[in-house]
């Protein structure tokens, strides 16, 4: 199997890096924020030098070419605009996309609270984008059990109940549910996945952990571990009722992780551990935060109602919000606006529309028109408050429609549906990896690419049974749990 009890080779050069602590600013997957200057103000964060400390490469204008020659798809606004700015690998998804290989996008959020924001958003609306555009599953896990290590209030029975609504919020972005998994690790975890879990761990010391994440000896031992369960899901083998339960033949599928930034450091570690473990390296898309109301170098925080937009804030609140705390980078007076114009780069309802309006032109109007002074703070924050309402109350209807039957058949062990690239046939048979400067234990047949007619039929008859057995295990769950 997998995992070999063989030594890890030397790792590649991922894992050295550390947390992203010089400079002053602080982003890491429970902290973000901008140095802080001799003025004693927060700077906005620089995430350019972020790319360096973490070792990510910056999305550039060849790689959006690509981009679209492979998928025929003009390149997201986030694309275009550097607000998915870094990543690791995409280039090899282009490459199996091209030749209709599988892979999948996997994401996830932590359900701290009820209250999901629009900074919460932002990612799932981009990778429902993704799934639109590529054609290919879905996994979003819930990380309750990470709500419940790292916090010293909340209890186990708050966070699953968090885990059940946030789904409801994530589903209703409009997620394909044939083609989305969404599963929460209180549920879900055991089986194939507990087993990669587990696989995972062995090969992560607490040394590394602790520089990584920045752990001391105070800390609870299931935040140490952890990180095992996020980066476990990057494994194809982790979900055999989607890909099937031959791990030679699924140990080298990859997925294409969008996820903010302060979420690299685990995934740093996952791609170390899936190269020990001759599973296919996971690639990532990296985006910047939305800013908090007051301003870049903060984000927006549920447990601040002044920093954030609520989804389920009235169209009333919105425009409040908006005039009463939006950080303007206008000028003090009118006058002074007229003659020295404003900075769309700090002001917080420019920045939002960077997220929100798709015309190119149009923001690059206001862009121009801010700078030269002829766009007041006013006009600019009504254009924003515009587009706010109407992107909450979209989401604010698509969510009336969600009930526990939708939740339900999003979050059932079941196979799913998708085509990929729709000019080439799908090509199934997945060559194991080899470790790089090891003998692959793995062997494996290497074919065309191509699964025959009876190969299709086993993955199918694979497929049902670890639903099957999923099943069974949920209902015996479900009878203990009652009894
Ligand atoms: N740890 C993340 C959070 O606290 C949740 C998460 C799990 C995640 N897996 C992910 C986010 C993959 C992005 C991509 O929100």
């Amino acid at each position: 199997m997998a995992d070999s009890s063989q030594p890890v080779p030397p790792a590649p050069a991922d894992v050295e890096a550390t947390q992203a602590t010089s400079g002053g600013q602080k982003i890491d997957p429970w902290n973000v924020s901008g140095e802080v200057g001799e003025d004693g103000k927060v700077k906005a964060i620089d995430y350019h030098k972020l790319t360096n400390e973490f070792g990510t490469s910056l999305i550039d204008d060849k790689l959006l070419e690509r981009w679209e020659k492979v998928t025929g798809h003009k390149p997201h606004r986030f694309m275009r605009r550097q607000i998915v700015f870094s990543h690791r690998d995409l280039s090899l998804i282009l490459d199996r996309y091209e030749k209709n290989e599988p892979f999948y996008l996997y994401t996830g959020r932590g359900p701290s609270s009820d209250s999901m924001h629009v900074g919460h958003t932002q990612v799932f609306d981009f990778v429902k984008w993704l799934q639109d555009v590529l054609d290919v599953p879905l996994i979003i896990m819930l990380t309750d059990d990470e709500k419940f290590l790292f916090s010293e209030k909340r209890t186990v029975e708050e966070v699953i109940g968090y885990s059940k609504t946030n789904a409801m919020d994530i589903i209703a972005i409009g997620f394909d549910p044939k083609k989305t998994f969404i599963f929460s690790d209180f549920e879900y975890v055991g089986g194939a996945f507990y087993r990669n879990i587990v696989r995972f761990s062995k090969r992560v010391t607490y040394n590394t952990a602790k520089a990584i994440f920045g752990f001391d000896g105070s800390s609870n031992i299931g935040k140490i571990h952890f990180a095992s369960i996020q980066g476990a899901t990057a494994f194809a083998t982790s979900f055999p009722h989607i890909f099937g339960a031959d791990e030679k033949r699924v140990a080298g599928i990859p997925c294409l992780i969008p996820c903010a930034i302060d979420q690299d450091p685990y995934f740093r570690l996952t791609r170390d551990a899936a190269y020990g473990l001759r599973y296919a390296k996971p690639s990532l898309i990296h985006m910047r935060f939305l800013d908090a109301l007051q301003g870049p170098g903060s984000k927006m925080s549920a447990s601040d109602a002044n920093s954030a937009i609520f989804l389920s804030d009235t169209p009333k609140q919105i425009k409040t919000k908006i005039n009463k705390y939006a950080f303007s980078g206008g000028q003090e007076t009118l006058e002074e606006h007229r003659e020295l114009g404003g900075n769309p780069d700090v002001d917080v309802a420019y920045q939002y529309l960077q997220f929100m309006m798709d015309d190119d032109e149009e923001l690059a109007r206001l862009n121009r028109e801010y700078r030269s002074g002829e766009l007041l703070t006013g006009e600019m924050k009504n254009v924003c408050i515009e587009h706010l309402q109407k992107y909450v109350t979209g989401f604010q209807e698509r969510r009336a429609k969600v009930n526990e039957d939708v939740v339900n058949e999003f979050m059932a062990t079941r196979p799913l549906e998708w085509a990929g690239n729709p000019n080439v046939p799908r090509a199934d048979l997945v060559v194991p990896v080899k470790a790089e400067g090891g003998e692959s234990k793995e062997g494996g047949e290497v074919g065309d690419g191509k699964l025959s007619k009876n190969a299709q039929k086993k993955l199918l008859k694979e497929q049902k049974l670890a639903q099957q057995k999923a099943e069974k295990e949920a209902a015996k769950a479900a009878t203990h749990a009652s009894s």
